[in-house]
């Protein structure tokens, strides 16, 4: 009797890991925590805390700051001249990464 149900959660666990796994490779990005997003995607050209490089500055003392948060989020989702698009993130990776973004000093 307990048998079917110990098979049924080991095949559970192993097309969870086989869908992990395959999320890995296909190079989107996974993780939906913001400071991860920005330090794996954007600070190459804000800075590591947004202090600017060849984009601009995003801390709180920049022209971002004075952008609402749809407003922020639109350049990423779209991109702007020098600034490449984000489509593929969710709302949830969106919304972090702007709260992450409100915290840059
Ligand atoms: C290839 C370099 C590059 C990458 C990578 C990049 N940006 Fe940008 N970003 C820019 C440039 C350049 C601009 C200025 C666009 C313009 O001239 O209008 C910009 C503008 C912005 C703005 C608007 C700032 C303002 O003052 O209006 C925000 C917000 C922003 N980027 C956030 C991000 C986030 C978040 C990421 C990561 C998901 C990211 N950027 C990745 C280059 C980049």
């Amino acid at each position: 009797m307990k048998r079917p149900r110990r098979v049924q959660s080991s095949l559970l666990i192993s097309s969870l890991l086989a869908m992990s796994l395959g999320l890995v490779g296909c190079g989107g990005i996974q993780s939906v925590d913001g400071p991860t997003i920005y330090a794996s995607q954007c600070a190459r050209c804000h800075g590591g805390d947004g202090q600017g490089s060849t984009g601009p500055a995003l801390g709180s003392n920049s022209r971002m700051a004075e952008l609402s948060d749809d407003e922020i989020e639109s350049v990423i989702v779209n991109g702007r001249r020098a600034m490449p698009r984000y489509g593929g993130l969710s709302e949830v990776q969106l919304e972090n990464l702007v709260a992450y973004l409100r915290t840059l000093p």
